[in-house]
């Protein structure tokens, strides 16, 4: 019996979405208003979803404590009101999307978690926009 776990965090960033490759008028109308070059924030929501069995120990799949720390300890931290194309190592070769602030995000929580789990993360870049990688 597998049952999902999931815990809500947020973080606020900026981000600009473009290739250097490209020109300013290329990187537009591809990105839109997500290339404007003195960047933008978005109230990043982030649901993380572990899915596993129940511990008979403690009726937990896992400790929602230690998850929450997880969070902030691995995404928080690094993520939280930063310049992602900037400041953050991860995003100076790779466009801030969300789709990759995704896959960075499960890269950076999925080695400390149970080898068992199955891990989900859901990312809203906005109340409609979100996308989802579950490895
Ligand atoms: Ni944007």
């Amino acid at each position: 019996m597998q049952v999902t776990v999931s815990r809500k965090a947020h973080f606020n960033a900026a981000h600009r979405l473009f290739k250097k490759e490209w020109t300013d008028k290329q990187n537009e109308a591809i990105f839109g208003k997500c290339a404007n070059p003195h960047y933008h924030g978005h109230n990043y929501e982030l649901i993380v979803h572990v899915t596993g069995k129940i511990d008979p120990e403690t009726g937990y799949v896992m400790d929602m404590k230690v998850l929450k720390d997880l969070i902030k300890a691995e995404v928080e931290e690094l993520l939280d009101h930063k310049n992602l194309n900037e400041q953050v190592a991860e995003f100076f070769d790779l466009i801030p999307t969300a789709e990759n602030i995704a896959v960075v995000i499960y890269n950076k929580l999925k080695p400390h978690l149970n080898k068992a789990h199955t891990l989900s993360v859901t990312l809203y870049e906005t109340p409609r926009n979100f996308v989802t990688f579950s490895g």
